[in-house]
């Protein structure tokens, strides 16, 4: 009988580490407090999230997956089989896993910030997978893409769905599709990207009644705790989300119940009652937007798709 195939793993978490606590300190000694959104996906928080995309408030992921299910037949046509996988933020990996039938990948790469979750659902997938290679890529990509040369020579298609380039603002986005493209070394981008809609809808997709992207947001001090070893007392917080009409973002904020201070190796700092830290933005874009910027970052081609109510699109863009 044949070995058993492996994933293979590569992981850079540990020499990042360093610098993760640097931008974490940095941010929160900023006068206006921040703590990058990377930083909420811990084990619990990667858990956290995949329960977010099963709550009744949140429509992007099953509107996207209704997207990939309408044109399946035209998005695999587009794109044609044998290519090399990139999925950027792979977590569960669960939306890849759904595109392996009509897409036929050759191979597949996950990368994810999340490197023990993601070993976790790279082991399962290539039990359910047996034939796929398969590699994990444990990074942080948010601000250099640099996919290993191992990957191999066939085209690859870099799969950034979710909306998850909400997360940067519309000049870091530009920045990041740009690094984007080039690592597509002249295959595409299957990008998926959240439309502006009903104020209440979005409110509420960020606010959910059963309190998950509550858990999910607060849980980020949790990660902080562990990562930067500070002391933060998640119950002295709360979750505040709204959407920002004049920038067209979500935002996402921990908020100060009591005036406390926290502590971590080499430096504190007092919340005073109200005062709010910032930890996510979750852009929302017109079809236009989307394309212009797609455009911006030099793919000359785009293909679009949305779901019947226009409230996502899924983008094949190339050179
Ligand atoms: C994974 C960044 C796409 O912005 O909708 C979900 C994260 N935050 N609920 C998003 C998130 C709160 C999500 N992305």
């Amino acid at each position: 009988m044949a070995a058993k195939r492996q994933p293979r793993l590569i992981n850079r978490k540990a020499a990042e580490a360093a610098g993760q606590r640097d931008e974490l300190a940095a941010g929160l000694l900023a006068p206006a407090a921040h703590i990058s959104p990377k930083f909420l996906y811990d084990s619990l928080g990667s858990r956290l999230f995949s329960a977010i995309t099963e709550v009744e408030e949140y429509y992007p992921t099953r509107t996207e997956a209704g997207i990939f299910i309408s044109h399946a037949d035209q998005i695999a046509a587009s794109i044609g089989p044998g290519c090399t996988l990139v999925d950027l933020g792979a977590g569960d990996c669960a939306k890849a896993r759904k595109l392996f039938p009509t897409l036929k990948p050759a191979r597949y790469v996950a990368v994810d910030i999340s490197v023990d979750f993601l070993a976790e659902s790279l082991d399962y997938l290539q039990f359910r997978h047996p034939e796929m290679d398969i590699t994990g890529l444990g990074c942080d990509f948010s601000s250099q893409l640099d996919l290993p040369d191992e990957i191999g020579e066939s085209p690859r298609v870099l799969f950034y769905p979710g909306s998850s380039i909400g997360n940067f603002t519309p000049d870091q986005a530009l920045d990041f599709l740009r690094q984007a493209r080039a690592a597509s070394q002249g295959g595409g981008l299957l990008i998926g990207i959240d439309l502006v809609k009903s104020q209440t809808i979005l409110d509420a997709a960020y606010d959910d009644a059963l309190g998950i992207t509550a858990a999910f947001n607060l849980n980020l001090l949790n990660a902080v705790n562990r990562q930067l070893g500070a002391n933060f007392e998640v119950s002295n917080f709360r979750h505040i989300a709204f959407f920002n009409a004049e920038q067209s973002r979500i935002e996402m904020h921990l908020e100060a119940r009591h005036t406390n201070t926290v502590t971590w190796q080499g430096g504190e700092r007092c919340f005073v009652a109200g005062e709010r830290i910032h930890t996510e933005n979750s852009y929302k874009y017109t079809v236009d937007r989307a394309n212009s910027l797609l455009n911006a970052a030099g793919f000359r081609f785009t293909r679009c798709w949305t779901d019947e109510k226009g409230w996502f699109a899924l983008f094949w863009a190339t050179d």
